[in-house]
């Protein structure tokens, strides 16, 4: 009861906030204070304003009251406070509400949950004096092996569409700017500063640029960071083509494009092909002077020579500008943000409650019976290490954190004997250790219960986020097996007492083949944020249900993944070609019939779903209104997410087997109904057709797919549009 009134509040909010996203930045009364701002600005001035003037900020003009730009990472909390000092905050007050990374929220498939999320980095950007938040990252996930998966949401690009939506308005109704990341098509850590991608016009379309587009087009998203790499032989952040050509042609997007750091590489490409502001310009080797950046003094001496025409930089100027007025950096005043509440701690419990993945129950070993448990034995090093600090520029310093561990005496309370055994030792090369299998293999012996905790790692301290980290910035995975012989210590211990709870923590897929068949229970924890411990041990003693789903497929093997198989990763000679195309995550494994560990979208619970009465009628034009009941069949309250595909039946033009289009998600009492209703728009049938450079939605029969994942589909329906 008490979840659904905390839901219902907040969607009325995202409702009511799709008017603010809708009027957009361009106003009017703005534009002409904003022309006459510009007019009784110097060159130099202009030129200060869209080139960084420290790590994180650029320059404003004092003496017409427009203020400097903070930004401040981003995507899951506002990170520690780095460089020039603020002098707003002190360094002991940056420790603040550390929320699950963006795998997690995708995991939730709450759309609600999203703009939760955003609200809460929203306010506590708002209270340490950031502009804007460096969040979300949403680049699709091609291949297991990207270092920087865990802070991005899915291999799906109509979930990221969804999720994203929420985010930045959370973050924008809080009267602070959002700024989606990476634009466009950085899939990859390795080389990300050279590497060229190359890819289909048709998989740019359906694939990597849909998430990016609901961004502007829908939540209405401020600003937009331009990428490292190449797309298609030019650096995305100065990239004619995606910025010029969709994202401010087609997308009209009239905010500001801001470079990564160090991402600008041409002036006259980047003031051309519209960057608007020239970010971390201090990075090249030797490290530079910030006057001396590419959109530094030189733009000034291109105007004075006649070379470049003022109304170049005029125009980014008024981007910047717009932004700032809409935030109320100029005229208006900010509400005060929130720091570290209880409110915001209970969102980021909420969040890994509803992200938690079951993705296994034989013969129902979860949840663990506490009444039927003495002796609980705890093993692996992820137990109980914190992640916050982990990861690169998207570390946090949080305000606590609970470990695993530390959530499961919570909830236990010293009524449990819990005996915690390391298991293996994380470091770069180290393999089993013979000794600490032992010490497992005992604890697990002689337990009631056991639970291991393994996976991938993130680096855990602030000069060392990169240490020993598979998940982490500028860094790819070398493969997908787990990592410090964890694998003979699982087997090791399911050996031991087959009774055993795995929880995989991390930034996605890990191979585990080897030991996958001796366990019975398997749990996906992610990096669940602050309060991820006390939801892992919720989760695991029944007291929440988990229903989160798996925004991307698990592969077996990385063999079975399409970017290793049919494309190329991470590329040969600094390009690397996406030659699977639009068959990314399930659309490959699907259309290929590819067994995967996990499918995309499955996720179990502790209750049982029944689908039916579905019906399909056709709406105006090519629309499908689809509905049908779900049920809670179980004994325990529960939510469902009901996930909609279609597939077009007979096709001239390759398809992929069947395409996410819907979904909601639905909560549910013991015993209880509910009708599920949604209405698939000409989009939910279109494909991009690279050779009309259009969109196209083909006459004829679609088969509407409704299911609790991409592999379990529960209840179908044709028809013809
Ligand atoms: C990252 C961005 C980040 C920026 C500022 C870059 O290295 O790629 O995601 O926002 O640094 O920290």
């Amino acid at each position: 009861m008490k979840i659904r009134i905390y839901l219902s509040i907040i969607g009325s909010a995202i409702l009511s906030s799709g008017l603010a996203g809708a009027q957009g930045l361009v106003n009017t009364a703005t534009e002409v204070k904003i022309t006459k701002l510009i007019k009784q600005m110097t060159l130099q001035e202009k030129v200060g304003m869209i080139h960084a003037n420290s790590s994180f900020r650029s320059a404003g003009v004092k003496r017409l009251g427009i203020p400097e730009l903070t930004t401040s990472d981003g995507p899951h909390g506002v990170r520690l406070e780095l460089g020039t000092p603020s002098g707003k905050v002190s360094d002991m007050e940056d420790a603040g509400t550390y929320l699950p990374t963006g795998n997690t929220l995708a995991a939730t498939w709450n759309i609600q949950l999203g703009y939760a999320f955003g609200s809460v980095l929203g306010s506590e950007a708002k209270y340490r004096h950031k502009d804007i938040i460096l969040g979300p990252g949403i680049n699709i996930i091609r291949s297991p092996l990207n270092g920087r998966n865990f802070e991005y949401q899915s291999e799906d690009p109509y979930l990221v569409s969804q999720m994203v939506v929420g985010y930045i308005k959370g973050v924008q109704d809080q009267g602070i700017s959002a700024c989606v990341k990476h634009f466009a098509a950085n899939n990859e850590e390795a080389d990300r500063t050279t590497v060229d991608v190359q890819m289909s016009e048709r998989a740019l379309r359906e694939i990597y640029l849909p998430g990016f587009k609901a961004a502007v087009t829908v939540a209405g998203v401020h600003s937009v960071m331009g990428s490292y790499n190449k797309f298609r032989g030019q650096y995305a952040t100065e990239n004619k083509y995606l910025v010029n050509k969709i994202l401010k042609g087609e997308w009209g997007f009239k905010g500001l494009l801001m470079s990564d750091w160090g991402a600008v590489h041409n002036t006259m490409e980047a003031l051309q092909n519209g960057t608007d502001l020239e970010m971390g310009s201090d990075l090249g080797t030797p490290r530079r002077e910030f006057n001396n950046s590419f959109m530094g003094d030189t733009v000034i001496t291109l105007v004075k020579s006649g070379k470049l025409s003022e109304s170049v930089i005029d125009e980014k100027v008024r981007r910047i500008l717009r932004v700032m007025f809409k935030t109320h950096m100029i005229e208006g005043k900010r509400t005060a943000g929130e720091y570290n509440t209880k409110a915001h701690q209970q969102t980021a419990l909420k969040v890994a409650e509803e992200g938690i993945v079951l993705l296994k129950n034989e013969g129902q070993l979860l949840p663990l019976q506490r009444s039927a448990i003495k002796t609980l034995a705890v093993i692996g090093e992820n137990a109980d290490r914190p992640n916050a600090l982990g990861g690169g520029s998207s570390q946090i310093k949080a305000r606590y954190e609970v470990t695993p561990l530390q959530g499961l005496k919570n909830l236990l309370n010293n009524s449990v004997d819990i005996t915690y055994a390391q298991g293996y030792k994380i470091a770069r090369g180290q393999g089993a250790d013979q000794q600490m299998i032992q010490q497992a293999v005992d604890a697990v012996s002689h337990a009631d219960a056991a639970i291991i905790f393994c996976g991938w790692t993130h680096g855990y301290d602030y000069n060392k986020w990169n240490d020993n980290a598979y998940d982490a910035e500028a860094v790819d995975k070398p493969d997908m097996n787990m990592p410090f012989g964890q694998d003979e210590l699982l087997k090791a211990v399911l050996k031991a007492n087959p009774k055993t709870v795995v929880v995989l923590m991390g930034g996605g897929p890990i191979d585990i083949t080897q030991w996958a068949g001796q366990s019975k229970a398997i749990l996906e924890g992610w990096y669940p944020g602050m309060e991820g411990g006390n939801a892992l041990a919720k989760v695991i003693f029944g007291q929440v249900n988990p229903s989160g789903k798996l925004p991307m497929t698990f592969p077996k093997k990385l063999e079975d993944s399409p970017a290793h198989k049919l494309g190329e990763f991470p590329g040969v000679n600094g390009t690397v070609h996406y030659n699977e195309g639009i068959f990314v995550g399930y659309r490959y494994f699907d259309t290929y019939k590819v067994e995967p560990q996990f499918a995309f979208g499955h996720g179990l619970s502790y209750t049982t779903f029944k689908y039916d009465k579905m019906n399909v009628q056709k709406g105006a034009g090519k629309q499908a209104i689809v509905k049908l009941m779900v049920k809670n069949t179980g004994k325990v309250a529960g939510a469902e997410v009901v996930e909609v595909y279609v597939k077009q039946v007979l096709h001239l033009v390759e398809r992929p087997d069947k395409e996410l289009k819907a979904f909601k998600k639905v909560f549910l009492q013991p015993g209880e109904s509910k009708e599920v209703s949604v209405t698939l728009n000409k989009d939910a049938f279109s494909y991009y057709d690279d050779k009309k450079n259009t969109w196209v939605a083909d006459a004829g029969q679609y088969n509407i797919l409704v299911g609790s994942s991409s592999k379990d589909i529960r209840v179908s329906k044709n028809i013809v549009l």
